[in-house]
């Protein structure tokens, strides 16, 4: 994904956004692409998509193919076509409930399994603990104990987010744009 036009290096990333049901996945993306939040839910149904262009620097631009994944599609089985040639990916959970904490492992072992590079290895994922704008319950309230759960389970960082209020979004999309450019 990489057409060099003079000096001008242009990339097109397809980004998978996953975890569970009413995490905030749509939420991020809205926040993200629109710049708008709302706090009237409507379920994802299947996929929806989204493009984010970054003047990233004077030479490159990256365009981002965000894939938003409906958490009820962790009992389906489309996955392993919707996570076709992506080349990162963010896992999102609600820091408000533990349980959607607790799929995180189940997300990242449906991604590693169906996804690598073609030498095979993992495609760089950011882990993102959402709605940080309110009360937090579990080990997310321990930044050390994150920071080993990501050793442990693969993920290139994580973040609290809150697409309500703004918070860290456009940091972890960065961060996620930094590793998978130096996979490239
Ligand atoms: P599915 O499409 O069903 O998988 O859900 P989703 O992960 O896309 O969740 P969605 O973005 O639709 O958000 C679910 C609910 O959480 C909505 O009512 C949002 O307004 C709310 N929400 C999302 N992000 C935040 C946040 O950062 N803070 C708060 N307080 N609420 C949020
Ligand atoms: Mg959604």
């Amino acid at each position: 994904a990489n057409q060099s036009t003079g000096k001008l290096k242009d990339h097109l990333y397809k980004i998978l956004v996953i975890g569970d049901v009413g995490t905030g996945k749509t939420s991020i993306i809205k926040r993200y692409v629109h710049r708008f939040f709302t706090q009237h839910y409507r379920a994802t149904i299947g996929v929806d998509f989204a493009l984010k262009v970054i003047n990233w620097d004077e030479n490159t631009l990256i365009r981002l193919q965000l894939w938003d994944i409906a958490g009820q599609e962790r009992f389906g089985n489309m996955t392993r076509v919707y996570y076709k040639e992506a080349v990162g990916a963010f896992i999102v959970f609600d820091v408000t409930r533990k349980e959607t904490f607790d799929s995180v492992v189940n997300w990242k072992a449906d991604l590693d399994s169906k996804v690598q590079f073609p030498d095979g290895s993992k495609i760089p994922c950011v882990l993102l603990g959402n709605k940080c704008d309110r009360q937090k319950e579990g080990i997310v309230a321990s930044p050390s104990k994150m920071e080993e759960y990501c050793r442990e389970h693969d993920f290139n960082a994580w973040f609290e987010t809150s697409a309500k209020d703004n918070i860290n979004i456009d940091e972890a999309a960065r961060c996620l744009v930094e590793k998978i450019l130096a996979c490239d």
